[in-house]
């Protein structure tokens, strides 16, 4: 035998062990390897010949921009109903190289909790639909919620129990708790009470070894990590324990909407000088977007609409604003009084009367058919009147409500909250966050080309008007734009520290040292997860 033939079984031995099975089936290996730790486990996996396979797939797939015949799709689709479920696909998968990626409520902005942008990967969605159980503890005002929940659920069962406790966490009810908590979460009360991630108490981890650890076993560098350090990182989130917070039985909410034609600029304008000084009980988020003009027929303008949560009665509100906004006009008619479980209802733009029952619905999809792509920057200066021009003329390039804007009001709790205590950084000094946001119906890669350009179009117009050196981000609001790992989530830490410190500023360095502490192989990895320090070196 010539040196090359003798060579070739040694090369193939090489290939499998670095880049594991090389089989057309790879996960025949895979499943015999969970039947041997669980007999039964067969009937949770759902391989790509299973006739259910893509209507599961599909159904937490809430950005269609990833639900194409493009779109790289997973080899299984693992639906765990307990624990040890999850430690067995961690060590098979450990064991057949194949890649875990974590789908909780499947929001990811880029999707990467059922798909990559690597074609060539091997990997599952473990899949946390069944693990959604919610235990809440009114007089101790704490909760136990299992990550596959929903917001919806979380709110619905808190609301079951109490109707003046809540928990401050986002809007869109079919958001998954564990995505949510992992990339930080905001909502109506985080002037109030800061986000989810700072109202964690304890959890249930599974690591990469297929431990489960909870808060004293893990210790406190990796429950900070977790803490709004990104999901599908550091292990899987099985369950938060969660701090519930007092609300009144009665909340305020209301909406105004004005146009340029009155005076939406200047309203705009005035409303950074005040928003983050208001009452801590008061919550404001504009929606600015080109609409169908309401008083000139054939023609479009630009509206800001007002959305605000009140933490009291519509009297109180009103007095505050004649005091302290003016200029906002607001008026007993543009609010409604109603439970603070309703009001989530009310901010994800359900009708008045829809009942409280819906906030369970999963099968709901906040941007419906449509397509999305959003990017995130925090405001600390305000922007000028000739700075808002600019952005109208950047609205009319696209058609009516293609194309927005969303100011979430800081300040209060967000402030006093230092910037170190969980791994989300955006705290004092600023006065608002900004999402950039793009939708739209049409198919095809030329369709989406011109959305996608026009957006990082508004993002380059916005850089004079927001935060620099970083350029601070959203972690929840993943955008591949701003840096990534490789397609399998290969890190390189001077790469990844470009973005990180954009997501996570001085407290990247630390989570790469808690990354590299509890997961130095990087088994739980995706295009933006932290990467240890030994994949640089
Ligand atoms: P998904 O299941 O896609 O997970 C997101 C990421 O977390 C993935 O990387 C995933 O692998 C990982 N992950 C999921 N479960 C995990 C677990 N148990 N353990 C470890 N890692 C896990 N944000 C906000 O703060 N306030 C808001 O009001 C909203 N509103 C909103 C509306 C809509 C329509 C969308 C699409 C998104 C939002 N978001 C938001 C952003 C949202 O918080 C963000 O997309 C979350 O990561 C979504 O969490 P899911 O579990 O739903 O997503």
């Amino acid at each position: 035998m010539d040196t090359a033939h003798r060579s070739f079984p040694i090369l193939v031995a090489l290939f499998v062990l670095l880049f594991g099975v090389t089989s057309s089936q790879p996960y025949e290996e895979f499943l015999q390897c969970l039947e041997f730790h669980d007999s039964n486990i067969t009937s949770i996996v759902y391989t790509r010949a299973n006739s259910s396979f893509s209507s599961l797939l599909e159904s937490s797939i809430r950005n269609p921009r990833f639900d194409t015949s493009a779109t790289p799709k997973p080899l299984l689709i693992f639906t765990p109903r307990q624990i040890s479920h999850i430690q067995s696909a961690i060590r098979c998968s450990r064991a057949h190289r194949i890649q875990i990626r974590v789908r909780s409520g499947g929001h990811d902005y880029e999707g990467l909790s059922y798909s990559t942008i690597s074609p060539s990967l091997t990997f599952l969605v473990l899949d946390l639909r069944n693990l959604r159980a919610i235990q809440v503890d009114v007089p101790s005002k704490t909760a136990w919620a299992q990550a596959g929940a929903t917001l919806g659920e979380l709110y619905y069962r808190i609301a079951e129990k109490s109707s003046t406790l809540a928990f401050p966490s986002g809007i869109c009810p079919t958001v998954g708790l564990g995505g949510q908590i992992s990339g930080g979460g905001w909502g109506t009360l985080l002037r109030k009470y800061g986000l989810a991630a700072d109202n964690v108490l304890d959890t249930r981890v599974i690591d990469a070894e297929g431990r489960i650890l909870d808060r004293a076993s893990m210790g406190e560098d990796m429950f900070w990590a977790i803490r709004g350090g990104g999901g599908n990182t550091f292990g899987i989130v099985i369950a938060w324990k969660i701090k519930l917070v007092p609300v009144p039985a009665s909340v305020t909410a209301c909406t105004v909407t004005r146009t340029l034609e009155q005076n939406a600029t200047e309203i705009v304008h005035r409303w950074q000088y005040v928003v983050d000084k208001l009452s801590n009980d008061v919550f404001f988020m504009v929606v600015l977007n080109r609409v169908v003009n309401p008083i000139q027929a054939n023609a479009t303008t630009i509206q800001a609409s007002f959305n605000s949560l009140y933490l009291g009665s519509i009297e109180g509100l009103i007095l505050m604003m004649e005091a302290k906004f003016p200029d906002l006009g607001l008026r007993r008619e543009n609010c409604v009084e109603m439970s603070w479980a309703k009001s989530i209802l009310y901010f994800a733009g359900f009708p008045l009367n829809s009942p409280l029952e819906s906030l369970l619905d999963r099968t709901i999809s906040a941007t419906g058919s449509a397509k999305f792509k959003g990017k995130s920057d925090y405001v600390k200066e305000p922007i000028p009147i000739s700075g808002f021009e600019g952005i109208w003329e950047k609205l009319k390039e696209v058609g009516v409500q293609t194309g927005g804007l969303i100011l979430a009001s800081y300040g209060g709790k967000m402030s006093e909250i230092p910037e170190s205590s969980i791994p989300f950084p955006h705290r004092a000094g600023n006065i608002y966050q900004v999402e950039e946001v793009a939708f739209w119906v049409e198919d095809g890669v030329e369709a989406a080309d011109g959305y996608l350009n026009w957006l990082r179009g508004l993002y380059e117009y916005m850089t004079p008007y927001v935060s620099k050196n970083p350029r601070e981000a959203y972690a929840n609001y993943r955008d591949l734009d701003i840096g990534r790992n490789g397609g399998g989530g290969e890190g390189d830490y001077r790469r990844a520290r470009s973005w990180g410190s954009s997501y996570y500023k001085n407290n990247f360095d630390r989570l790469v040292r808690v990354k590299t502490a509890v997961d130095p192989a990087n088994f739980f990895r995706n295009e933006q997860s932290i990467p240890p320090l030994s994949s640089w070196r």
